[in-house]
């Protein structure tokens, strides 16, 4: 990330009558100086400053990169709205499962009579989905009025691609196989004033058998600790209290660096950070979780006492089909000690139902799990075949009806599960981050907890972004209603 002045610095020297130079970030940096002359020639001959809109679908990694390109577009002078009419819109998409797909051609459906009716309009895809060149080759043929594409590996050339965009009247493609390339200092706006999320690490080598996402992030590779570092202390300078650290895997972070660093090691580092109050992370993926991280856990003072920790399945036959490398054994005992190291934890979890040739007596196994590991919460997902994943290719004989009731099974004991837990904290004190105002009654605030329960209680929007001290009057499901308590009671 760049500060303002720097980068206006630096776009004093750039000349346009000179060639776009070939390094990074300097390339970029001219075409943010061009892609604002023609901003504002278009506001110019329009008479109305140019909006912009993004849509994101998927993950916090997508979440983060579009804020990387909103970022862009303010600096080159967009005025970002949160609707599709606006004059440019868009799609950061994701392709984990087929109905997040589906979404989006629903979204270019609708979006295209809006450019009928306003012929400025631009259109952008980029995102996951773009990595498929099957999902280009229908583009291209059932969706033409679409003006711009691009890939997860070239998002920082953004203003380059409207540059290109606004300059021809065909569809723009770009789109890379894979990247080994790393561009810092580009300008990011974010969502939140008091929370960021900060990418430790790009792309996944795991390759689990049902999963797009190796093919669509391409190799994993991680972050110089210094550009994460100063990242964050920068974030902290402008009023950021907790980061979530991002990556596919956190725990093999630092493993592509010149200088070898442990995910641990960097958490330590990221501790020292004066003024940062909290930290969070995702994902871990059991088979690397260490038993350095668990000490530097428990002994942190910022680290919050949430841990995701994916099972996908608890039959350590589908594991091994699903290229997990992790028993339904080694998981439980990862998570035994977990909750021996850091008895206040909040686990968390992700599984999959439906796996071809997942049984009922494999699922029965999930749940045993579920029962024995007590999450807080787990998100449930029927498999969605993917294609060029291995598992696409493999036979299913459990058919549709046995699948859904599999899921019913599971979900009933999630959610029982998940309830006895969330109210055991009731009656205690607890620190929360005061995330917004409630949507629903205004005189309520909402904050989280360290262990990422939200607490409703009484407050107004001078308190967001704030910690304090909350008790936990009355737990409802998956939240708990609280009072505010002053500090010098605790
Ligand atoms: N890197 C993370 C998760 C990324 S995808 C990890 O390893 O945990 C988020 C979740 O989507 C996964 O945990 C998995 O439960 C689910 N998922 C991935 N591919 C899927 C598929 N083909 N069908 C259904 N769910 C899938
Ligand atoms: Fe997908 Fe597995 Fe990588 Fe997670 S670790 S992104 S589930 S391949
Ligand atoms: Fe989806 Fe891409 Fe994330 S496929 S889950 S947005 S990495």
């Amino acid at each position: 990330m760049i500060k303002n002045e720097e980068l206006e610095a630096i776009l004093q020297t750039i000349d346009l009558r000179d060639d776009a130079p070939t390094d990074e970030p300097m390339r970029q940096y001219y075409f943010i100086k061009q892609a604002r002359e023609l901003v504002s020639a278009e506001r110019a001959k329009l008479g109305r400053p140019l909006t912009a809109d993004g849509e994101t679908f998927g993950c916090q990694m997508n979440a983060k990169d579009s804020e990387k390109l909103i970022g862009i577009l303010e600096n080159i002078g967009f005025e970002m709205i949160d609707d599709e009419s606006a004059d440019l819109v868009f799609y950061n998409t994701c392709t984990v499962r087929d109905n997040a797909n589906q979404r989006v051609y629903g979204r270019l459906g609708f979006v295209n009579q809006m450019k009928k009716k306003n012929p400025h309009k631009k259109i952008a895809l980029c995102g996951c989905m773009m990595q498929e060149p099957s999902v280009i080759e229908k583009i291209q043929k059932s969706y033409k009025f679409v003006d711009l594409i691009f890939g997860t590996h070239n998002i920082y050339k953004f203003a380059e691609l409207i540059v290109s965009m606004y300059n021809s009247n065909e569809m723009i493609i770009d789109i890379w196989e894979d990247t080994n390339k790393i561009v810092e200092d580009l300008p990011a706006e974010r969502k939140y004033s008091f929370k960021s999320g900060v990418n430790i690490m790009y792309g996944c080598n795991n390759f689990c058998s049902y999963c797009i996402v190796p093919y669509v992030r391409g190799r994993e590779r991680s972050r110089n600790p210094r550009d994460i570092i100063q990242e964050i202390e920068k974030l902290v300078t402008e009023g950021v209290v907790e980061v979530m650290l991002l990556g596919q895997n956190v725990n093999s972070y630092g493993k592509t660096l010149e200088e070898p660093m442990s995910f641990a090691q960097l958490l330590q580092e990221v501790e020292k950070i004066e003024g940062l109050q909290r930290i969070r992370f995702m994902t871990s993926h059991p088979k690397d979780l260490s038993d350095d991280l668990i000490q530097v856990m428990k002994h942190s003072r910022k680290i919050c006492r949430h841990l995701h920790l994916p099972l996908q399945a608890g039959s350590t036959r589908i594991l091994e089909a699903m290229n997990r490398r992790y028993t339904k054994e080694q998981y439980l005992a990862l998570a035994h000690k977990i909750r021996r190291e850091i008895p206040d934890i909040a686990l968390t979890t992700d599984i999959i139902v439906g796996f071809p040739g997942e049984t009922a007596a494999d699922v029965d196994e999930t749940i045993e799990v579920v029962r024995e590991v007590q999450y807080d919460n787990a998100f449930t997902f029927l498999y969605s075949k993917r294609t060029g994943t291995p598992a696409a290719t493999m036979p299913n004989p459990t058919g549709e009806d046995e699948i859904k009731a599999n899921f019913d099974r599971l979900l009933k004991v999630v959610q029982e599960t998940a309830r006895s837990r969330v109210g055991r904290l009731t009656g205690q004190v607890q620190s929360a981050l005061v995330e917004e105002c409630n949507e629903h009654d205004s005189t309520l605030v909402s904050g989280r907890l360290s262990n990422n329960t939200i607490v409703h209680f009484p407050g107004d929007s001078s308190l967001i972004g704030k910690i304090v001290n909350v008790r936990l009057v009355e737990s409802h499901g998956f939240y708990y209603m609280g009072e505010q308590v002053p500090d010098n009671i605790v």
